[in-house]
């Protein structure tokens, strides 16, 4: 029986199949990741470097003398790796468990190819049972709040954390998400809000999946 972090570290070296040579990649966050970044390493000669969704991605990579690039330098990203904290079966996904959704969302948008890398527990049928993360500026956060009961959530202001950007995360729990793409649409359309963890209009294009049985790519 392989553990939970075995499985990660499964996922983390698959995904280096998807990475080609010589090119900047874009590189996610979380303790997947934080493998993923571990692999990166071993083969960092080959790429010309990262652009990094996080403080703490940023900090891993240069640790490792992997070149890190601002997004606005690069007008080429063939691919993104990240984990999710849910994903369906159309790789619509949860993030922003580690607080770095907008980053994250705004890398996946740029990128060609998302590849998610999740061990099995994190695959689902219906999104919603992890509570869905929502970044908002400060002043807008009891508005969003009471916006986000009026669509069935049950918002909850995530203590002690103030994001990259300098803004609060509401964790909504009990939604049950049918619709992921319109869902997300409605939750951006909330003046305040910066952005939702719904991946769903940007899902992943590639999923690879820790099982016991092995690695499952799925498409
Ligand atoms: C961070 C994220 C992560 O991808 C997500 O939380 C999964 O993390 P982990 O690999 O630690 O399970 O969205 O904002």
């Amino acid at each position: 029986m392989l553990t939970q972090d075995q499985l990660k570290l499964a996922v983390a070296k698959k995904a280096l199949e998807f990475v080609p040579d010589d090119c900047i990649i874009g590189v996610g966050t979380g303790s997947t990741v934080n493998l993923f970044i571990e692999e990166l390493a071993t083969i960092k000669g080959r790429i010309r470097g990262a652009v990094s969704s996080s403080e703490a991605s940023t900090a891993r990579l240069k640790a490792h003398h992997i070149p890190v690039y601002d997004l606005n330098e690069v007008d080429q990203l063939p691919v993104y790796v990240d984990g999710a904290d849910e994903i369906n079966h159309y790789l619509h996904m949860i993030k922003g468990g580690g607080a770095a959704l907008t980053r994250e969302k705004i890398i996946a948008s740029v990128a060609q190819q998302f590849v998610c890398i999740t061990d099995e527990s994190k695959y689902v049928t219906m999104l919603g049972h992890f509570p869905l993360p929502i970044e908002v500026i400060p002043m807008a956060r009891s508005y969003v709040a009471r916006e986000l009961v009026r669509l069935g959530g049950h918002p909850e202001l995530r203590q002690g954390v103030v994001t990259d950007n300098g803004n609060l995360i509401l964790d909504v729990h009990g939604l049950e998400i049918q619709k992921p793409v319109e869902l997300e649409e409605a939750i951006n359309h909330l003046v305040g809000v910066v952005t939702c963890g719904l991946f769903a209009r940007r899902r992943a294009d590639v999923l690879l999946l820790g099982r016991q049985s092995g690695v499952e790519v799925i498409r």
